[in-house]
């Protein structure tokens, strides 16, 4: 996937599937824009990438807030003068499982804000740039929540549920302006510790980071431009059925 001379944002970036992502597409030739709130994880990160001789920028940044990240698209803009993908990696709510009648209002409105307003967010801020050069690619991360629901995480589950109708709204509200929305719903994964002991799919095993970013990889490349709207499973099979039945 030649990634040369693209300009890329990636949130969530300090950890996981975003880290996993903005390693693999520096090595692919992008110059990769590092957004998380953990600003020394991301610091790490982007001393990974200009050690493998590739081009990196950190920014600390809480996605909830709209200010703080307009101002860093703007940083983004004035280092790298476009911004050609976004991945909303970002996210949170899923390592703790709780009843919804025993979730305190203060903690499922964080899981809302992280994973739905801090994508809304990005995506908002970087369209000026993609819709005046008429070209973009934007890959949101979802779940498998989505479409089987989780118990014990409901909020979550709803979150991404928005995430995934989201996505499919804006393809079609971008597809005029050639930019392709997609999103990924991966099961587990293994960032995802809370749910160490058994991955439940019929591979039988947990994902690796690094699978994901191969799939976000390719949805962010010329290769995958006649795809939009779209949501890709990731996730051993989990949501095929019962093991056995
Ligand atoms: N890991 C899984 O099993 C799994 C499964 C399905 C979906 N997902 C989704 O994939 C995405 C990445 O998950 P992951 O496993 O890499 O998680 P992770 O916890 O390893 O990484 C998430 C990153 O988001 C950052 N973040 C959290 N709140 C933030 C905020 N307010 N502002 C900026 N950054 C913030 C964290 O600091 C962290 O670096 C998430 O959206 C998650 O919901 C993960």
């Amino acid at each position: 996937m030649n990634l040369t001379g693209k300009c890329v944002v990636v949130s969530g970036a300090a950890s996981g599937i975003g880290r996993a992502t903005a390693l693999l597409l520096a090595a692919e030739g992008a110059k990769v824009a590092l957004l998380d709130i953990k600003s020394d994880d991301i610091e790490t990160v982007a001393k990974t990438i200009w050690d493998g001789g590739g081009t990196a920028l950190s920014l600390a940044v809480d996605v909830t807030h709209a200010a703080e990240v307009k101002g860093a698209v703007a940083k983004v803009l004035a280092a790298f003068g476009q911004i050609d993908i976004l991945v909303n990696s970002a996210g949170a709510g899923w390592r703790q499982s709780t009843p919804f009648k025993d979730l305190p209002e203060g903690t499922w409105e964080w899981i809302l804000d992280v994973n739905v307003k801090g994508t809304l967010n990005l995506v908002q801020a970087v369209l000026g740039n993609m819709v005046e050069r008429r070209t973009g690619k934007i890959v949101n991360l979802a779940s498998i929540a989505a479409s089987v629901g989780i118990p014990g995480l409901a909020v979550y589950s709803a979150s991404k549920g928005a995430i995934v109708s989201f996505t499919k709204a804006l393809a079609m509200e971008l597809g005029p302006s050639n930019i392709n929305v997609n999103c990924i719903s991966p099961g587990l994964i293994e960032s995802q510790e809370r749910l160490a002991k058994t991955a439940g799919n019929f591979l039988e095993r947990k994902g690796k980071p690094s699978e994901v970013a191969e799939l976000i990889a390719f949805l962010v490349s010329d290769h995958a431009s006649y795809i939009t709207g779209a949501e890709f499973l990731i996730d051993g099979g989990r949501v095929l059925g019962p093991r056995g039945a």
